[in-house]
């Protein structure tokens, strides 16, 4: 069970996440969401060892992550908000280097390479650089990374931008069969219709602090709305869009 307590992230004296205290368990899809510059990266940041939080900590099965990072990492897999891959590398080049420091067997790299390549429809582009890849190709890159050696806790941070409609599809069910597998995901999103589909617990956040937290269905109705979009609206964004997208067309067309 991977668990945080106290979870806080300074930059400077700028708080980005304020004592932030989640549980996830096995077969559990935690949704995690907010507004843009609410947190979510810098706590993703946080769950994966690669930010040190200013206060609390991270555990997992009761360990801080930190105590050994490398072996939580083998458990790991993660989708980072920013493909930051390597441009001269080819798809399968890069997918081959992550399973080698992921300290894979040869024969089972390279049989779940190109399964999954395959799968995710790449296989025409495996030997095409990456920085010739659209950003849904990169996405896809990402996320058979993450997912080629059958990691137990999944993290993903926004994981489903650029894809197109028929692997957005395909990542929602899998996320439900992971999770039927018993796989851990914790899912970071500002989109609400997804996360609303695919998670079964949630934790609503804003400017850094959990404003709601529980399953999906309990957060809506303690709102008692019937949408989780109007939670969204009511907990987190106090504007008038509408309004906010007329003035932007105002100042368009002013001379
Ligand atoms: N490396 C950084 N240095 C300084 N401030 C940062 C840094 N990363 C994020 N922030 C700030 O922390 C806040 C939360 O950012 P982030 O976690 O990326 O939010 P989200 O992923 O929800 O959009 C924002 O105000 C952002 O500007
Ligand atoms: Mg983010």
């Amino acid at each position: 069970m991977l668990e945080a307590k106290h979870l806080s992230k300074f930059y400077g004296s700028v708080p980005a996440v304020q004592n932030v205290a989640l549980t996830l368990e096995p077969g559990q899809v935690l949704g995690y969401l907010g507004p843009n510059g609410s947190g979510k990266s810098t706590t993703v940041k946080m769950l994966t060892g690669l930010l040190e939080p200013t206060y609390g900590e991270v555990t997992y099965h009761g360990q801080n992550i930190h105590k050994d990072l490398i072996a939580y990492r083998k458990v790991l897999g993660y989708v980072p908000e920013e493909p930051n891959l390597y441009p001269h590398l080819t798809g399968e080049e890069y997918l081959d280097m992550v399973g080698t420091l992921r300290a894979m067997s040869s024969p089972r790299k390279s049989t779940r390479i190109g399964s999954l390549v395959e799968l995710f429809s790449l296989w025409p582009h495996r030997h095409v650089t990456l920085g010739s890849y659209s950003k849904g190709m990169r996405q896809k890159i990402l996320l058979i990374a993450a997912l080629m050696d059958n990691p137990d806790v999944l993290i993903l941070d926004e994981p489903l931008s650029g894809l197109d409609v028929t692997t957005v599809l395909v990542v929602k069910s899998l996320i439900q069969a992971l999770s039927a597998q018993g796989k851990s995901v914790f899912y970071c999103s500002h989109i609400l219709e997804v996360v609303e589909k695919v998670c079964s617990h949630l934790i609503v956040l804003r400017k850094g602090h959990v404003l709601a937290h529980g399953p999906t269905s309990a957060v809506r109705e303690k709102i008692g709305k019937s949408s989780l979009e109007d939670v969204f609206l009511e907990l987190v964004e106090d504007v008038d869009v509408t309004q906010i997208a007329n003035e932007i067309v105002e100042v368009m067309v002013s001379s």
